[in-house]
Parts: C-alpha cells; structure tokens; sequence
C-alpha cells in the first residue's frame, strides 16, 4: 500500500476486517439476528452460531467452550479479569495482594491503580529492565501468602517486548496464585495451547486481528474463582449481562480460525519486513539520534518501535500522515508539549528520549515497498520536523 494509496503502519492500533470475516457474520445479522436466550427457532438458530463460535475459539486455544467467555473489548476483558478475581478472593477472603508489570496498558494498570484505590486491596508493580522484560526472580520475590493474581501482558503494545510468560505462569502455579495474560497484542503470533499452559486466564482482542471491534474473548480456567462485574441477564455463563452479540462473536471465531491457519507463513513474512525497518531506520541515523526500544530479538513479528532523542513522537506522526504513512507514537503529545511515556520511562529512558517513542505496526497487506518508502521518507522528516519545531517553539 503506497504512492498514491495510503501507506498503514499501524496493524496494533487495529486492523481491516477480513472480508471472509464479514462474510462469516453477514447470515447472522440477516437471518440468525435472535435472541439466543429466546427458547423458540429465532433464538435457537442464534444460539447455535453463538455456540459454535465459542466451540471454534476454544478449540484454537486449546480450551473448553466453558472457559470462553465473550465480552465488548479487550479492555473490558482485562477489567473482567482483574475485578472479578480480586473481589471473589476478598469475598472468600483468600488474600488481598495483586502483581502487575510497570509496563501494562492501561486496561490493566489502571484498572489496577482503582482497585489499589479501595483499602481491602494491595498491589505491587513489578519493574522491568531496559528492554522491558519483568525478572523471573523479582516476582517470585513479591509474591506473598496474601497474593492473588498476577497480571502481565503477553508482549507490550508500545516496545513489542514479548515477556517471558509461560515462566511466569510456572512460577504463580507453583506458588498458587492465579496468572493472568493480557494477550491483546500477541494473540495471532502464538499457537496457544491453554490446556498446557500455566495461564489461568487471558484477554484477546479480535480487531488487532482482522476481526470485528466491539468484541473481545476472557479465557477463564475452568475452576478460577471469579465473580461477575456486571449484574443483569447472567449471560456467559453468568460472567457477563447483556443480549449476546452473535455476528461480532462469529466474526471472532472466523478471525482467530483465519490467523491460527496462516499464522506460520504471516509470521515470515512479517519478520522478515519488521528486520528490514529496523535496519533501515537504524541504518538511516547515529545511535546519538534514534534507538531501538524493546528487546532486539524477543519481540512480535510485526513490530518495530523506536525512541527519536528531543522529537515529539507525536509531531511525527502528524508528519508522517501528511507523506501518506499512518505511524503511532507511544506518547500523548499536544504540539510543543510532548508527555513523555510512561513505558519508556519504565525502561529507562530520559527525558530527552522518552517522548520521541514511534511505532511502526506491519499487517497481512505491508509489503516491502511500504517499508522502503518509509526509510526513503523519514530522514527529510525528521530533517524539516526539527527546523520548523526551531521556528516555532525556538
Ligand atoms: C496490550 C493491550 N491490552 C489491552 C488493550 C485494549 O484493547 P481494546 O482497545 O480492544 O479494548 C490494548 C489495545 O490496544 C492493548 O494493546
């Protein structure tokens, strides 16, 4: 996608939906739009493709249909999560503390900071090192006998981290606490076998793979004591109130089906372009002007991300959309006013570093022409993004 079309970079803000996705949920919507609570044919015909998509997802996942529970988002998955768990512990009164890395979303860490808000709770952040990587050894350290979950992500939406999870998940089972993964960025790139796995629950997000926005997926263990956030209709196995939404639940089980089935070749093809972004943005400046965030190696196939020293990440994007390629920049930013990252100044990162963060986010339609044109692009960006920002903050 280039010259006079658009050129996307940015694959882990969202995707395009799939048009054999669409197709999936377009009957659902014309004939199959019942209740699926409703007892009579309607309901049953939309309970049928209801069930169907939860039985597809669960065998992708190497899970039970029960242990699949759908929700709105990615966001509200992670907040099922983390409330639901918290507070069934303190019902039971089984503890109290929860653990998550410095460097989650914000699904997460705040959801993390309210809870930690409420006296009954406690929470630990664990830090990571430069490439964002939490230490096996400091989280066995901060659990205590009062722990009761663990939440950290599968891989990091800003620097592409992949952490080192199914550690992780081993050392909470060993010590009984629950482990939860918020798998939103990493979903298509692992060939999950939960069965196997020391995760006991994980949040996915179809849109960040060529699925519908609007839903999202809670694998919860079957057994995990969790209470529903939200009271109403006791639908998904009483996780979750509301009418279930049938095509978008479709539409996440085609999509996941879609990327389990070609993820070996998508996963080539986009390392292969991802090295040859790194390599050209870090062959295109001196190691004074940019530098790689995350880790080298550990990282998602499709993603490059970069920290500019004293360049608004945010600027550049702006920049960058006039020439046609749509980025993304970790930090919030207002013109003149960069706010650093936080996740870049949890690995290390100075002030002179942490808000010039960019991401670059490849999908199924990157070629390596897009990639070519950005590196060709960049240099007299950032060239005349630094003579104009001269002129006009001084
Ligand atoms: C790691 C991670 N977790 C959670 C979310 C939230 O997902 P959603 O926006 O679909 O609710 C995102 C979104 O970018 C994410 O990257």
């Amino acid at each position: 996608m280039q010259n006079d079309q658009l050129i996307y970079m940015d694959y882990s803000a969202t995707t395009p939906v799939d048009d054999r996705v669409i197709e999936a949920m377009l009957p659902y919507w014309k004939e199959g739009w019942g209740n699926p609570s409703s007892s009579h044919q309607f309901g049953q015909t939309a309970k049928m493709g209801l069930e169907n998509a939860r039985r597809t997802i669960a065998n992708l996942l190497g899970a039970s249909p029960a242990e699949i529970v759908f929700t709105g988002s990615g966001s509200e998955a992670d907040n099922l999560a983390l409330r639901g768990v918290m507070r069934a512990a303190g019902q039971s009164g089984r503890g109290n503390h929860l653990i998550i890395s410095a460097i989650e979303h914000e699904a997460i860490h705040k959801t993390a900071l309210q809870l930690a808000d409420q006296p009954e709770y406690e929470l630990t952040i664990l830090p990571v090192d430069e490439f964002g990587l939490v230490d096996p050894q400091k989280l066995k350290q901060a659990i205590r006998p009062e722990t009761v979950l663990v939440s950290i992500m599968a891989a990091n939406n800003e620097i592409g981290t992949q952490q080192p999870f199914i550690e992780l998940g081993q050392i909470c089972k060993e010590q009984n606490v629950l482990f939860h993964t918020d798998a939103v960025q990493a979903a298509q790139y692992i060939d999950w076998n939960l069965d196997e796995m020391p995760i006991d629950l994980l949040s996915l997000a179809p849109h960040k793979f060529y699925g519908p926005k609007g839903v999202g997926i809670l694998y919860i263990r079957n057994g995990t004591p969790i209470v529903s956030t939200m009271t109403g209709g006791g639908q998904e196995n009483g996780q979750r109130a509301g009418t279930s939404n049938v095509p978008f639940a479709v539409g996440a089980a085609k999509a996941l089906e879609l990327v389990s089935t070609e993820r070996e070749a998508s996963n080539l093809k986009l390392i292969n372009l991802r090295d040859k972004l790194i390599r050209g943005i870090l062959d295109s400046f001196s190691a004074d002007e940019v530098r790689l965030t995350g880790h080298p190696e550990r990282r998602l196939p499709h993603h490059a991300s970069f920290a500019f020293r004293n360049l608004p990440g945010g600027d550049l994007v702006m920049h960058l959309d006039l020439l046609g390629i749509a980025s993304s920049s970790g930090s919030a930013c207002s013109s003149g006013n960069p706010i650093p990252s936080p996740v870049l100044q949890a690995v290390g990162l100075d002030a002179t570093w942490n808000a010039g963060g960019m991401r670059f986010t490849l999908g199924k339609h990157s070629t390596a022409s897009d990639v070519d044109y950005l590196i060709d692009q960049l240099p007299a960006a950032i060239e005349s993004l630094k003579q104009f920002s001269t002129i006009v903050y001084g």
